[in-house]
This record gives structure tokens, sequence and C-alpha cells, in this order.
């Protein structure tokens, strides 16, 4: 349906985008982290933007759990619901690169036409994909919530990795096995990848 049918216009403002960016000294982006439940997506979201708030980066971090108690909060976890909450997110994040803002995002997004769409939505030069890399034996593992062991004895239906996919990303701007590598290590090389694409 398109946007002059439904009598709407996109309104012109005055403050635009650049505007904001030049105000806060810096450009707004997306860093979009994925991976299994328990990969480390939070840890290294929450390392980074410590490190982008020290460096006096205007950062907003998004989070699986915390989303879905708010905005998020009619939807589950069937490929459904786990399209319209990736959906909604990306939309979101937009809002906030428009406002001049790095956005860190850290849901499990298991399917690559979510993320694709993600990525479409926000826009490609905006987009930054972190790859959460992870063995599901080494997940299950840490289990944080305890929520393999639940998913492994049937009380959790439909879960990333034991019952559900996880399609793993093509081409991530960037891949962190935390199984291997130091939380410190995988920012700096984050940092400067982010660099080189003038995230900052
Ligand atoms: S998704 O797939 O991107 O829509 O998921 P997300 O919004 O990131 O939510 C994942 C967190 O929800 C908890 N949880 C589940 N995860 C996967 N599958 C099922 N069925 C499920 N049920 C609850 C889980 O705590 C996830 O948190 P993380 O931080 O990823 O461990």
């Amino acid at each position: 349906e398109l946007f002059e049918d439904r009598n709407l216009r996109w309104q012109k403002m005055s403050i635009i985008r650049h505007d904001r960016e030049k105000l806060n000294g810096h450009r707004g982006g997306v860093i979009w982290f994925t991976g299994l439940s328990g990969s480390g997506k939070s840890t290294l979201a929450n390392a980074l933007e410590k490190q982008l708030y020290a460096m006096g980066i205007r950062t907003y971090l998004m989070d699986g759990d915390n989303v879905r108690q708010g905005l998020n909060r009619d939807l589950g976890f069937r490929r459904i619901d786990r399209t319209e909450n990736i959906r909604r997110i990306a939309e979101v994040a937009k809002l906030f690169v428009d406002a001049g803002i790095v956005v860190l995002t850290a849901f499990i997004s298991p399917y690559d036409t979510d993320r694709c769409a993600a990525r479409d939505i926000i826009g490609k030069s905006d987009f930054f994909e972190v790859f959460v890399d992870c063995a599901l034996e080494e997940c299950e593992k840490r289990d944080p919530k305890g929520l393999y062991a639940k998913a492994r004895r049937g009380e959790i239906l439909e879960f990333t990795g034991v019952s559900d996919p996880y399609e793993i990303p093509e081409n991530p701007d960037l891949i962190v096995a935390t199984d291997k590598e130091e939380v410190e290590a995988a920012i700096e090389r984050i940092l400067i990848k982010l660099k080189k694409r003038e995230f900052y």
C-alpha cells in the first residue's frame, strides 16, 4: 500500500540528521551483534559501549531481554514473532541513527533474511554486523540463565540452537569467536574496523 494512498506525507524537518551529527561530533550508526543465546553478545556490546562512551561517543544499547519487556512484550519466539521483533528493533535503531547516535544491538537475530531486512531498513553504510561466534556446546556449558537445560528438558520449545535454527551470517563485517578470543582483544578489533568505516 502506497504512502500517499493512506493520506500520509513525509514531513520535512528543519533540523536534520547532519545537524545533529555535527552537534554530537560524530555520526550515527548501528553495530549489530548476532549469535546464539549465551554466545556473549551482551558482554561484548556492553564492553564496546563503555569504550565508546569513554571516547565521548553518544551510544545506546538495545538488548533482547529488555526490549522484550517493553516495546516487544507482545512477541514470542515463533518464526513470525522473531521476524517482527527484528523489524521493530531495526526501525527503532534507524530513528536513533537519525538522532546521530551509535546504537549497539544484542539480539540472537537467527534468520538471515531478517538480518538482511534490518540492514535494508537501517541502510548498508550505517550497518555494521558482528557475528558472535561460539560453539553451541560452549554456550550450553555456560548456560548463564539455565535456559539450555530447560530447553533440553522440553520446558522451552523452539529454543535457538536446540530446537530452532540459527543461520550463520554469510558475510558479517566482523567475526568474534568468544570461545577463543578475550573481550578486550575483540573490542580493539571492532574499534579498528569501525574507524575504517568512519563510524567515529
Ligand atoms: S530473537 O530470536 O532475536 O528474536 O531473540 P531475542 O529477542 O534476542 O531474545 C533472546 C532472549 O530470549 C530468551 N529466550 C529465548 N531465546 C531463544 N529461543 C527461545 N525459545 C527463547 N525463549 C526465551 C533468552 O534469554 C535470550 O537471551 P540471550 O541474551 O540471547 O541469551
